[in-house]
């Protein structure tokens, strides 16, 4: 197993964010997180990353207990991230920024400069963004802000990528693209991918193998993904209404 969650609890307050999660991603698995608006989606995500330590569980990953350990170590363990809200240093360019994900991703310390960028440019390819290669990060669209998280991401080489929103704002073809791009990349690499579905109906169904859905930051379904869609508690999360009606 690559990452294991036991019973993790966040709370923010009197406010449990993630309530008593236990999940379990094998590796090269490729995993939908789908839920309502507050469900606890990226709070999982900064629990797994880093960002912030569970006040009760265990977070296993690659047999390394990782509960509390910075964010900083996890990086070179092999997990990587896209943010919700893109956040590149926006006076460097695509290429460097992408050359930093190489320099403190699985390889960090055993990488040159020299290789990161071209790593960074062999990533740069592979999402499709050498035209901007030598922009100034922070001029990008939206969509190739998105884009140049994916490639920073990839270039750490992770065993596990964990994608928030990655998709958002773009237009449903580019999803579609995205979603069969991601997931040759990642078989080939042999890289888990945790994602975050909003567009939930069309992305899950072509992508995920298996779709975690978190309501008010409990697991309410932990299912192959054709399996987790036909589930009445699903429908009624998101419709907001009993299955039968
Ligand atoms: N830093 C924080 N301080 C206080 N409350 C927080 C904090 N971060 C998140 N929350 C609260 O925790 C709950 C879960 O939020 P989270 O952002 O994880 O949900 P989400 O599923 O990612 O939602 P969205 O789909 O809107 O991105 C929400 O009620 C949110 O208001
Ligand atoms: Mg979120």
């Amino acid at each position: 197993m690559l990452l294991k969650l036991d019973n993790v609890t966040k709370r923010f307050g009197g406010l449990v964010a993630v309530d008593h999660v236990t999940l379990e991603i094998e590796p090269g698995q490729f995993v939908g997180i789908a839920g309502p608006n507050g469900s606890g989606k990226t709070t999982l995500f900064n629990c797994i990353s880093g960002v912030y330590f569970p006040e009760e569980g265990q977070i296993v990953f690659d047999d390394i207990d990782i509960t509390r350990m910075p964010p900083y170590r996890r990086a070179p363990l092999g997990i990587g991230r896209t943010f919700q809200i893109p956040r590149p240093f926006s006076s460097a360019t695509v290429r460097e920024n992408v050359a930093v994900g190489a320099m403190f991703g699985t390889m960090s310390g055993q990488i040159s400069v020299d290789e990161s960028l071209k790593l960074a440019d062999q990533t740069i390819e592979l999402v499709g963004l050498q035209e901007h290669r030598d922009k100034a990060a922070g001029s990008l669209t939206p969509v190739e802000k998105k884009l140049t998280e994916v490639a920073r991401a990839l270039a750490m080489k992770p065993k596990l990528l964990l994608m928030d929103e990655a998709m958002a704002g773009m237009h449903p073809n580019d999803i579609d693209e995205m979603v069969a791009f991601i997931k040759r990349i990642a078989k080939q690499e042999k890289i888990a991918i945790v994602a975050m579905v909003e567009h939930i109906m069309r992305a899950l169904v072509n992508m995920a193998e298996k779709v975690i859905v978190l309501h008010q930051g409990a697991k309410l379904v932990d299912a192959p993904t054709q399996e987790a869609l036909a589930d009445p508690r699903v429908i009624e999360v998101y419709l907001g209404r009993p299955a039968e009606t």
